[in-house]
């Protein structure tokens, strides 16, 4: 694996690639990596022939300086997983690489970015559109490779990518969960054995509502569902809403072709753990 930690370098090696015919596919992360980035990196590698990995906690998608220090920061582990993963080439870049002072205003997100996690971080999403469009920048793939763990961060970078109208191609990968069906997340780390295995009924909440979603209105569902889970011993509900699957917006009855999404973020033990499943 070749680690890059300066744009130009990493430039060169992919303009050289790229010259040789060969694709690129991205998977931009904060590092801190588990399961599901791997996951993300072993599709990539399947549809593109050059797999970029970049590990880099922007600030700039941090509301609160808090969090952004004590974010985990493996750097030695995440090197030795994508190694064995098959990881072809590594962008580890500090801030100043990154930005340079003349960022230009980043995408509108047509208020996507102030709805369901954006009501709670301010600035968030404009932090992550403005980063991933740096590193698209640089990176220029083929394909783009997110979870959809992050569904409201995948509509902010599908209308960023509309934007941009450089024909990068995103590609959705499913969940990757512990056992139990807690969504797998470098925050997981923070929570105590007993709040991890307890946060499998964040899932199951999930599935439960989504099979009910034929049958009862969404408005019961949700409340039933919030219900339920804010009962548990330190769970704390944020929002448990039906949504249009591209805008976001709620929903209080199933649309024609009845596709939704159904997102949760919850509050375990101060942890705040977020989770979706498609309704179809
Ligand atoms: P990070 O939280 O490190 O996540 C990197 C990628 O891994 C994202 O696309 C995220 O959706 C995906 N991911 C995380 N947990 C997953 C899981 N359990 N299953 C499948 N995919 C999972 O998201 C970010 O970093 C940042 O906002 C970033 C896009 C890198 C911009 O800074």
């Amino acid at each position: 694996m070749r680690i890059f930690r300066f744009q130009t370098d990493l430039r060169a090696y992919l303009s050289d690639q790229r010259n040789q015919g060969l694709s690129i596919g991205f998977v931009p992360t904060m590092g801190a990596l588990h399961e599901g980035h791997l996951s993300l990196l072993k599709t990539a590698l399947t549809q593109t022939e050059i797999g970029v990995v970049s590990i880099f906690v922007n600030p700039t998608q941090f509301n609160d300086t808090a969090d952004l220090e004590k974010y985990p920061r493996t750097p030695g582990a995440d090197i030795g997983l994508l190694e064995a993963a098959g990881c072809q080439v590594l962008y580890l870049p500090d801030a100043t690489d990154v930005y340079d002072g003349r960022e230009t205003a980043t995408a509108d997100l047509g208020g996507l970015d102030a709805i369901l996690e954006g009501a709670s971080r301010p600035g968030h999403f404009a932090g992550v559109a403005q980063v991933v469009g740096i590193l698209l920048d640089i990176v220029q793939p083929d394909k783009l490779f997110m979870g959809q763990k992050d569904y409201q961060q995948i509509q902010v970078v599908n209308r960023m990518l509309a934007q941009r109208g450089d024909g990068v191609v995103l590609v959705m990968c499913p969940i990757v969960r512990e056992e139990n069906g807690l969504a797998m997340s470098s925050r997981n780390r923070r929570l105590s054995a007993e709040g991890r295995e307890r946060a499998g009924q964040i899932y199951r909440t999930l599935q439960k509502a989504a099979r009910e979603a034929v049958q009862k209105e969404l408005p019961v569902i949700e409340l039933e569902s919030r219900e339920h889970l804010d009962s548990q011993p330190d769970f704390t509900v944020d929002y448990f809403s039906f949504r249009h699957p591209q805008t976001l917006e709620p929903l209080r009855h199933p649309p024609a072709d009845g596709r939704m999404v159904l997102v949760t973020a919850v509050l375990v033990e101060g942890v705040r753990l977020l989770d979706n499943v498609l309704v179809v």
